[in-house]
């Protein structure tokens, strides 16, 4: 339906339907208006499986949706930084909610990991923010491509579930700007997701559902974004208000509660009925481009060999000492641990599937013919350590070659709605590792958590597998991995730091009452480890594989290019080893003369190769202006300095192996005004402000040597008054030159060096 059909449709609308429209008929539909043949729409939870309720309806995953197929969660989406792999994830979502009737599937959730302990990190993809919107942009394309709409959410900075609906968040311009929106800025250039969803929390002082230079300035004007914005469920306050700044549907049903204060603001003049008509034709948009689908019914079974596949790319090996895997299949193995027969694979919450079918390790197993030992080795429980539990699998362990753990967080330990306290695993479960690895060399742990864990057995173990929660088909993805029919190839998304305290947002935490400060700005992950020079377990970007790669030849398009130019970087991998495998090729660029305060490097690209043995494959990777810049608050906009850039290329954030430099030339300026304030080191390397000045620099040095002294004035180099004027302000000047400048003077001369044409 074209913008002159739907204003026609508007144009027949009351008052009172059109104030309907921006709100839920119920839990998860919009409304439809029978005579003017709008439909409604379904929408539904998201982002990495079908959450479609039929029956009881709620956000929090307490009532059972349809049967579905869940995918790995974000987390592990992530890992596998492979943009093609998650749009495809996304095309098979897609089409499953087209075979429901779903017009719009609420994700991806993108928020920025700033603490290991928010509840939902599951859910989110990386503490990277070109990372997750690279992540998120398949994602939404795949999803998009089956004519079905996606919502990224939870727009913004909605990194803690303490407080969520209350939080006021105090976040730096250059932080909010660098890392808590440009997750959403890339992602909303990139693939134009239908809609998304505002969050429940406050950013500075007002809530992100009221805020237009959030929701329209930023995402609309500057961004291009032109679907229509929901609220999170709830997240609503002053509609009115809400309606200005560019929210346009509230969801769920406000029970005609707000519909009726919205109509009411129309008719007494405290809302154009002009903003009104434009979220009715933002939401009639997406509701009609949401019905022109297939139909196509799908098999659901089919999709959780799907969601195997997928797996094998997101479970990432940590440790491999002695080349303990792969495992030979005629090996005598014992799999120890709860979460080999009944694996936690996904977080609990809004985004909770239930899934049609789930295999475990063990069931894997099964169907690969090999037989292994096993024992449960522990319950849920946090601090008891079942004795008898241990006990049998010690004896497994000792009897058998080798031993695999299947640890890691149970369900109450992460879920939406709160907040881990700590980053430890339960202590039966860590014990339980430790008595093992003293009893059993050959021990290997496979981890099924959605953030970081503390790994106080880490040099104990010989392996380590980190599963993430993987989907309900993550048990067959790790036996193939761990029998070596799949080679790993997944890097991390996150630094997992040794202890909780290491974790740059630790000092301020998820803040007191409702207030919280990012004080560590941008130094959110790998930005903080890297500046603070600082030992981590496992670094951003890595990841081990089966196989060996060697990199050469980095080679550049130019070594000089202008600010809006493209820059062409390849470097060659090759398979040294015998296995077939995936690299993940990671670019991260440094600006090491910035003037600025910046990270050590930043991820700018990455390229997921396949290589056979022997094989040698180029990666490529084109960089633009965003590569360079950063948000500079002074002009509200991007950024380049001009000047020298270091291309970087790692196999993972802390093993860089190639690095070139690069000239970037900007042509724009920076507007500078000149003040009594501004100090003689600031002018510097503006010539015309200098000449304007140094008759005041010359009075400085007269005043402070002695007028007449020559052999004094010769003992001064031009260093020395350098560092005497780098930080005094013009108007200091009147206390050290001799009487001879006045405050006239000053005040003339700054209005002359304001006159400066730039
Ligand atoms: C969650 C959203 C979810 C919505 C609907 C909210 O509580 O924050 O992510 O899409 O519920 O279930």
């Amino acid at each position: 339906m074209n913008s002159e059909q739907i204003g026609k449709i508007i144009s027949e609308m009351t008052l009172e339907e059109k104030a309907g429209l921006c709100s839920g008929e119920d839990f998860w539909h919009t409304k439809g208006i029978e005579r003017l043949g709008i439909p409604q729409m379904m929408v539904s939870d998201g982002p990495h499986g079908l959450r479609k309720q039929d029956m009881e309806a709620d956000h929090l995953g307490v009532n059972d949706s349809i049967k579905a197929v869940c995918f790995p969660a974000g987390c592990g989406a992530a890992t596998s930084f492979n943009r093609d792999l998650i749009y495809e994830m996304g095309r098979i979502l897609g089409s499953e909610c087209v075979s429901e009737g779903v017009g719009v599937l609420l994700g991806p959730a993108v928020n920025i990991k700033r603490s290991p302990l928010c509840g939902r990190n599951f859910e989110y993809y990386s503490e990277d923010p070109y990372l997750a919107s690279e992540i998120a942009s398949s994602h939404i394309n795949g999803v998009q491509s089956r004519g079905v709409g996606t919502s990224i959410k939870h727009f913004a900075a909605n990194s803690q579930e303490t407080r969520r609906m209350s939080v006021d968040e105090e976040i730096d311009e250059r932080a909010l700007h660098e890392i808590y929106l440009r997750v959403f800025e890339g992602a909303v250039r990139k693939s134009k997701p239908w809609t998304v969803m505002s969050s429940y929390n406050k950013v500075n002082g007002k809530y992100v559902g009221e805020n237009y230079e959030l929701m329209t300035e930023e995402l609309r004007d500057k961004w291009g974004f032109d679907g229509f914005v929901m609220s999170d469920w709830g997240a609503v306050g002053d509609r009115i208000e809400g309606l200005k700044a560019g929210l346009d549907l509230e969801m769920p049903a406000s029970h005609g509660v707000r519909d009726k204060l919205i109509a009411k603001a129309v008719q007494n003049g405290d809302l154009e009925e002009a903003v009104l008509d434009r979220a009715c034709e933002r939401i009639l948009d997406i509701v009609f481009r949401s019905q022109d689908t297939d139909g196509k019914k799908i098999d659901f079974l089919e999709d959780h060999e799907k969601a195997a596949w997928i797996a094998e790319e997101t479970v990432v090996l940590l440790k491999n000492d002695e080349n303990i895997l792969p495992l030979k299949k005629d090996a005598k193995i014992a799999f120890i641990g709860k979460y080999a027969e009944e694996p936690r694979f996904q977080g609990g919450g809004s985004s909770h599937i239930n899934c049609i079918k789930v295999t475990s390790a063990l069931d894997a197993l099964k169907d690969m013919g090999i037989s292994v030992g096993y024992a449960r080795g522990f319950e849920d429980s946090e601090d008891i350590i079942d004795e008898k539990l241990e006990r049998e699998a010690i004896e497994a362990a000792v009897k058998a070659d080798v031993a695999v753990i299947f640890a890691g967080l149970p369900d109450a330990f992460e879920s939406e709605g709160f907040d881990r306290s700590h980053m430890r695993m339960p202590d039966c479960q860590n014990h339980l590792i430790k008595e093992i690895a003293k009893n059993q060399p050959n021990t290997v742990v496979v981890l099924h958590n959605g953030s970081p864990v503390e790994m106080p057995w880490a040099d104990d173990v010989k392996g380590i597998l980190e599963a993430y929660l993987g989907g309900e088909a993550i048990g067959k993805a790790v036996c193939r991995i761990l029998f070596g029919e799949v080679n790993p190839s997944a890097k991390l998304a996150e630094t997992f730091p040794y202890r909780l305290e290491d974790n740059p947002s630790f000092l301020t935490g998820f803040g007191s009452g409702d207030h919280v400060r990012f004080a560590e700005g941008i130094f959110v992950g790998y930005r903080y480890y890297d500046k603070k020079k600082m030992n981590v377990r496992f670094p951003f970007g890595y990841g081990l594989s089966y196989t060996t790669f060697e990199y050469s030849d980095l080679r550049v398009s130019s070594e000089k290019i202008n600010e809006n130019d493209t820059l062409k970087v390849t470097v060659d991998v090759t398979n040294t080893g015998k296995t077939t495998g995936k690299e993940i090729v990671q670019l991260y660029v440094s600006d090491p003369d910035s003037t600025e305060i910046r990270p050590v490097k930043e991820l700018k690209g990455f390229e997921k190769l396949y290589l056979e043995p022997g094989e040698t494959k180029t990666a490529e990777f084109i960089l633009d202006r965003h590569a360079f810049a950063h948000y500079e608050p002074r002009i509200k906009d991007w950024y380049v300095e001009s000047g020298e850039f270091e291309i970087l290329i790692g196999k993972s954030s802390r093993d860089i192996v190639f690095k070139k430099t690069v000239t970037v030339n900007s042509d724009r300026k920076l507007p500078v005004t000149y003040t009594s304030d501004t100090t003689f080191g600031d002018m510097f390397d503006d010539p015309k402000a200098m000449e304007i000045v140094r008759p005041l620099i010359d009075e400085y040095i007269k005043g402070i040597i002695g007028a007449g002294s020559e052999s004094a004035a010769e003992a001064i180099s031009q260093e020395m008054t350098d560092s005497m004027l780098r930080y005094l302000p013009i108007h200091a000047i009147l206390s050290f030159s001799a009487e001879a400048i006045s405050v006239e003077r000053i005040e003339e001369t700054v209005r002359k060096l304001n006159g400066i044409e730039k």
